[in-house]
């Protein structure tokens, strides 16, 4: 199990989309009741000092994995703006970014039914809605948004070329594309490649491996203790592994460098 979640992506593509379902929705079927999380990526802390921005008290919690969406978003400014978030999960980040930087409009997209269902009855914040969709066959029109966000969500993606060439529809003529996500370092060459074969200019990057540890070491406690409490004993090691805690194949991966991780700000190359 604990191999399964460490190697996912480079799982045949046609199981990819049926285990990441059956993964979140069972992951959200654990917090009907009790809402302690709505980040689920590995969190992003400064490397001078943890803390890069101010939250308000009820955010404190998910400090890391907001501090991530900050990074990931604040390449451009979203004020008055329509923005598209692909993969966004139980939606914390959707909710902070649209409470924080007064999108005109938000829409949170997820492949995940409870995922969805979730988002719509925990985050009802104006401005703010969520849709069900696949990344790689966006349920919208033609240059429909100013900014499309992705975080920690791409490197699923059984056809990563079908995502970009949405987004590149999607996108209106001087719209940013926002995506922040992990690599193998092998293979970084190879995604800016498939960027720029997309029709995408990289306007600006920044490698933020080094912030993914010292989240993840910072966080590590609140982490296993919440695992602890909640999950069942014989996934605790297999959840572990997905919450990259310290001595986890992905913990290890990110600290040696194996796994890169990179936010990028692009726009359309024409
Ligand atoms: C690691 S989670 C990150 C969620 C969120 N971005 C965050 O940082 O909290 C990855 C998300 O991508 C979603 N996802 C995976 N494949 C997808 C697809 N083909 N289309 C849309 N969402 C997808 C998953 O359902 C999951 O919610």
């Amino acid at each position: 199990m604990r191999r399964i979640v460490e190697n996912y992506a480079e799982l045949p593509r046609f199981v990819r989309k049926p285990l990441w379902r059956f993964w979140h929705s069972w992951i959200i079927s654990r917090e009907k009741h009790d809402v302690v999380m709505t980040c689920m990526n590995y969190g992003f802390a400064g490397l001078d000092t943890e803390r890069t921005i101010d939250l308000e008290p009820r955010d404190e919690s998910e400090r890391y994995g907001l501090q991530m969406y900050h990074r990931a978003a604040s390449w451009v400014p979203l004020e008055g703006k329509d923005v598209l978030e692909v993969g966004a999960g139980r939606g914390g980040g959707a909710s902070f970014l649209t409470r924080y930087m007064h999108p005109r409009s938000y829409v949170g997209l997820d492949l995940s039914d409870p995922g969805i269902a979730f988002c719509n009855q925990h985050h009802q914040v104006p401005n703010l809605r969520f849709v069900k969709g696949d990344a790689e066959q966006l349920p919208f029109e033609d240059n429909s948004f100013d900014a499309v966000l992705n975080v920690e969500s791409s490197r699923c993606y059984p056809h990563i070329m079908k995502f970009f060439s949405e987004v590149k529809r999607v996108l209106r003529p001087d719209g940013a594309f926002l995506l922040t996500d992990m690599r193998w370092s092998a293979d970084v060459p190879k995604l800016r490649e498939q960027l720029r074969d997309s029709g995408f200019r990289i306007v600006e990057e920044q490698e933020i491996r080094e912030n993914v540890v010292r989240a993840l070491d910072t966080d590590d406690s609140r982490k296993r203790a919440l695992i602890g409490q909640r999950i069942p004993k014989f996934l605790i090691k297999a959840f572990g592994e997905f919450a990259g805690v310290q001595g986890s194949g992905r913990y290890s991966s990110f600290a040696s460098g194996a796994m890169e991780y990179l936010s990028f700000h692009l726009e359309h190359a024409d």
